[in-house]
């Protein structure tokens, strides 16, 4: 089968270094090409523009940054070329956004799969992701060997946007445990009480969860480098999913403090780090952290 992969950031360049390493022919494009070169040393070919790439591809597979950008990118800059072609959409965009996406795709002659996923870069080198998919279930047969090679059990859950949908309520509790347990974490460490005992009482409890010992040595050491989800990232999903939630007709409230100081990250220099830099947040020390 012949792949094309746009995309080649964090996550995108796992994807692809692990699809080459499993054999297949793999032709990759990125905004920057930079980006792409350590994937180019490593056997796939080299595309000039995102239309290139799909030109000879079977699959094609999109993990762009987010919803606008994917829609720029597949059905402005790709357009005609998806003629025949099937997508794997990979990124995490919003359940609309991705209907949005199956239905131009299909008006320009192909055919759409959401399949995002939990997990990063170490899992998708060793192809271990929890792979999610929407889409026409003949599709998902058909992609099957595909994504094998990233998943060990990719699951089918019906059609567009119960994927995306479900990867927003994994990622809502990615960002409400990690704050959950950052503020946590600075009270006790403030009230004078020491972080092993603390833990050892965690860990025992049903509130305990693996992310927080994962996250543990990042918050209290302060080095929130080397990322391989980024808190851009997270207060990207976590605005989707309080917008999926408010379209639900949920209550969300509880989660609008949370958006707000992920709101400041930016402004705190934190976008690019490891989402846990959360927990510089719940400080309260910088002044981006202040409220106005
Ligand atoms: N990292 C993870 O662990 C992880 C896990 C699950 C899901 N995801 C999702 O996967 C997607 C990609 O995440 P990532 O961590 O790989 O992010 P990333 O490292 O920031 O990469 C983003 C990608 O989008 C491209 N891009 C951004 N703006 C663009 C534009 N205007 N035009 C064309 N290309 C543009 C970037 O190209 P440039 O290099 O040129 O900027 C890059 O290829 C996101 O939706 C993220 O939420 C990530």
């Amino acid at each position: 089968m012949t792949i094309a992969l746009l995309g080649t950031g964090l996550l995108g360049s796992a994807i692809a270094t692990r699809l080459l390493a499993c054999g297949e022919r793999l032709t990759v494009w990125n905004r920057n090409p930079e980006r792409g070169q350590p994937l180019v040393a490593l056997g796939a070919q080299w595309a000039s523009s995102a239309a290139e790439a799909a030109a000879e591809a079977e699959w094609l597979i999109t993990v762009l940054n987010d919803g606008p950008t994917t829609q720029a990118v597949l059905i402005d800059q790709v357009g005609a070329a998806l003629q025949g072609r099937r997508v794997l959409q990979m990124g995490t965009i919003g359940p609309a956004e991705s209907q949005q996406l199956a239905d131009a795709v299909a008006g320009l002659g192909g055919a759409y799969l959401e399949a995002p996923v939990l997990g990063s870069r170490p899992e998708a080198l060793e192809g271990r992701l929890q792979l999610m998919a929407g889409g026409p279930a003949e599709l998902m047969e058909e992609a099957l060997p595909l994504l094998r090679q990233l998943s060990q059990e990719p699951v089918h859950l019906g059609p567009v946007g119960t994927a995306m949908t479900t990867k927003l309520a994994l990622n809502q509790l990615i960002a409400s445990l990690t704050h959950a347990f950052s503020l946590s974490l600075h009270l006790v460490q403030q009230g004078g009480v020491a972080v092993e005992p603390f833990m050892a009482l965690l860990r025992s409890s049903a509130l305990y969860a693996p992310t927080f010992d994962k996250k543990l040595q990042r918050e209290l050491s302060g080095d929130y480098g080397n990322p391989n989800f980024p808190t851009a990232h997270l207060r990207k999903d976590l605005d989707l999913f309080i917008s999926a939630a408010q379209q639900a007709g949920l209550n969300s409230e509880g989660l609008s403090g949370l958006a707000a100081l992920l709101q400041r990250s930016s402004a705190a220099g934190l976008d690019g780090l490891d989402y846990c830099a959360l927990h510089q947040l719940t400080a309260g020390q910088t002044a981006a952290a202040r409220p106005e």
